[in-house]
């Protein structure tokens, strides 16, 4: 990991950094393997709104400290005073479903860097995620059935498009934890890397991204997104939007200039 300059949200327990035009996001209370209090989801949704507005940021890492975690799930301990009811649980979904909803409809490319257990709300949030890369020793799971939860809709979908009905049902069912080597083969996360190579490879994919064209990205993000909405719902006249925009731009100019020139090319989404 990177020794980065961080903003510290939630009394330290979000930090919020760009590196090298790339926005990093860290979950960061490694004594309990970065279980999500309330207070961290809302300096979640602080960290996501102030890379969202940062026009020098083009992609954003989300990441979890300490080396056992991406985040174990939300802060159990906290159930007792703030989730111990049908009343008390819709408040407190409706203030940390709010955080999520930033990801959910975020304008950038994320990419959830995973490196140990991804638990619960955690794989909401791993979910919501553009891109999944995972290290070989992170293990999931969602053990809601464990502990007596309704995961909701939102998780839910994301679950059953990722993996399928099937495995959806045996892991809700069971609340089992699975390896980073069945995650894989079940679609729950893109690519496996060695430990030591987790972050460098999270970095040159978020790099990768961050040189090409903000536009041609933005146009496959909003397309990509309404293929998953039912037909009805689909917003056709927002992908046309895009299209114009993007053909119409002088990053597309560049581009092809860049190609004809056998020089790489530099955008600037516009
Ligand atoms: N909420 C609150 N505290 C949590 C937590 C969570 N979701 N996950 C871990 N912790 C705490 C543990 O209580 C423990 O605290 P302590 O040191 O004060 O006892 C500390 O983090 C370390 O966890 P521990 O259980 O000792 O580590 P482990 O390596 O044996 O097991 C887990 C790790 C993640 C498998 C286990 O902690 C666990 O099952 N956590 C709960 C996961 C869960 O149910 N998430 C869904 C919530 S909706």
């Amino acid at each position: 990991m990177p020794n980065l300059s961080n903003k510290p949200l939630a009394d330290g327990k979000i930090l919020q950094d760009v590196v090298d035009g790339v926005g990093v996001v860290t979950f960061n209370n490694p004594d309990k393997h970065n279980a999500m209090s309330l207070e961290m989801w809302e300096g979640f949704g602080e960290a996501l709104a102030a890379l969202r507005d940062d026009d020098t940021v083009r992609v954003v890492i989300l990441r979890g400290a300490g080396g056992k975690a991406f985040v174990s799930g939300a802060d159990i301990s906290q159930f007792e005073k703030v989730r111990h009811n049908a009343a008390a649980s819709e408040e407190y979904a409706r203030r940390s479903a709010a955080q999520r909803a930033l990801l959910a409809d975020y304008p950038k490319p994320t990419i959830a860097c995973i490196d140990g257990y991804c638990l619960g709300g955690g794989m909401q949030v791993a979910m919501l995620a553009d891109i999944r890369l995972a290290s070989h020793g992170s293990q999931f799971g969602i053990p809601a059935a464990r502990l007596g939860i309704a995961y909701g809709y939102d998780g839910l979908r994301h679950l059953v498009s990722l993996v399928g009905p099937a495995w959806a049902r045996l892991l809700m069912y069971t609340g089992m934890r699975i390896d980073s080597a069945e995650a894989l083969r079940i679609g729950l996360v893109e690519r496996l890397l060695p430990d030591a190579e987790l972050w460098d490879a999270t970095m040159e994919i978020a790099r990768t991204i961050s040189g090409n064209a903000p536009l041609a990205i933005k146009a496959a993000k909003i397309t990509i997104a309404q293929v998953l909405k039912d037909p009805a719902d689909r917003d056709m006249a927002a992908i046309k939007q895009v299209g114009i925009e993007c053909m119409d731009s002088a990053d597309f100019r560049e581009g092809r200039s860049a190609f004809m020139e056998k020089r790489e090319p530099q955008f600037k989404g516009r």
